[in-house]
């Protein structure tokens, strides 16, 4: 009989471990409030390198988005060029010369965490190998280079199952002993957020975010508010430990508006979304800091119930979203799909309340008390713009 190559191998004695360990919660005890990170895709795409992980985490301490909660600095794809003959995953040398555990070792000596990306397929969506039959070495190799993090892509993956290909990365990760957050990527196409509770801390809902606000790529990339849309309906899913992820931030990337990218960044907030940043944050302005570091819309992404807001109301391109905080509180957000500015009106009976009640309402954005009110708020909002509120009896 002929033996067993070495992939083969690999490959049966996963299958035999996923078989072996029974399914259950994730529990790494990590992301019950969404991830709050950077990540090198959005704005740097294959451009990356140990410089640029090095000044960003030096930039993520500096601009005060460590302060602000933001603790994940995550090297997207292409930083793996093959495989050594043993198979462990191999860095491109030219572009990492110390190597990822170095790397690694700099990110946490300035108080983050570091995150790493790969794929479920043979190769990952930009041609580099994937860990497809090399889970567990995989797992492995991370931990020893001290990663806190991974995104799991899926491209090249077609005749695979999601759900044992992730489960089989999830039970690799655990089996490591090391915390590592788990990112599942594979764009909402086997609909994640019904199995995916139990495999991982966050799932992306949607295809990619592209940088405009209602733009629709041939390719499959989306603009802000078709994620939007599609995230609606998702809510029930999410929960402490387990978020619907609407993509990465494109706040910062130089095509939205200044009232568009504090739409997104407060629908995000509402989506209680992972807020993984996605702009060079070396050379960011301060209204893009100011949005990205805004403490009042920060604590409602953060807050503890972990409930993923919803569409609530919609006339038209009108639209009401709110999500229940701690506490019975809610964040409210007026959105504005419209080019030209809007009245719109939150009915307490949307939110559950009863139309009596009198409530506090603070505006966000505004950082201004804007005192109690009875049975519903109306305000006039700019176009593609978010009036973002909270509304505590
Ligand atoms: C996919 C993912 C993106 C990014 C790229 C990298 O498209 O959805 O977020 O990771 O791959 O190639």
């Amino acid at each position: 009989m002929k033996s067993l190559s070495n992939r083969n191998l690999c490959l049966l004695l996963s299958l035999l471990i996923l078989v072996a360990i029974p399914a259950s919660a994730i529990e790494n005890g990590l992301g019950k409030t969404p991830p709050m990170g950077w990540n090198s895709w959005n704005k740097f795409g294959c451009n990356v390198s140990e410089k640029l992980i090095r000044e960003v985490a030096d930039a993520v301490v500096t601009s005060g988005m460590k302060e602000a909660g933001y603790k994940y600095v995550v090297i997207d794809d292409c930083w793996q060029v093959k495989r050594a003959a043993d198979g462990t995953i191999v860095a491109d040398p030219e572009r990492f010369p110390s190597g990822i555990k170095a790397l690694g070792d700099y990110v946490h000596s300035k108080g983050l965490l570091f995150g790493i990306y790969s794929d479920a397929g043979w190769k990952t969506c930009a041609g580099r190998p994937g860990s497809h039959g090399y889970e567990f070495q995989d797992a492995r190799t991370y931990a020893s280079w001290g990663v806190d993090y991974l995104k799991y892509d899926w491209c090249n993956a077609e005749r695979q199952d999601s759900i044992e290909s992730y489960t089989l990365m999830s039970k690799a990760l655990q089996a490591t002993g090391r915390p590592i957050l788990f990112s599942l990527c594979e764009w909402g196409s086997t609909k994640p957020w019904l199995w995916a509770k139990d495999v991982g801390n966050i799932w992306r809902s949607t295809g990619d975010i592209v940088n405009c606000w209602d733009c629709k790529e041939k390719w499959g990339g989306l603009g802000v508010v078709h994620i939007l849309d599609l995230l609606d309906g998702t809510e029930s899913y999410a929960g402490p430990g387990h978020f619907n992820d609407p993509d990465m931030l494109e706040v910062g990337n130089g095509k939205l508006t200044p009232d568009e990218n504090r739409a997104h960044f407060a629908m995000w907030a509402i989506l209680a979304a992972p807020l993984i940043a996605g702009n060079d944050l070396r050379s960011m302005d301060a209204e893009t800091k100011a949005v990205l570091t805004d403490k009042e819309v920060l604590a409602i992404d953060q807050d503890s119930l972990g409930k993923q807001g919803r569409r609530v109301a919609k006339d038209g391109e009108k639209e009401v979203w709110a999500r229940e905080l701690q506490g019975g509180n809610r964040a409210v957000a007026l959105l504005n799909r419209a080019t030209t500015p809007q009245s719109i009106t939150v009915k307490w009976e949307d939110l559950g309340y009863p139309a009596h009640l009198s409530a506090q309402l603070r505006d966000l954005w505004q950082h201004k008390d804007l005192g109690a009110k009875s049975g519903s708020f109306t305000a006039t909002v700019a176009p593609h713009a978010v009036v973002l509120v909270t509304v505590k009896p």
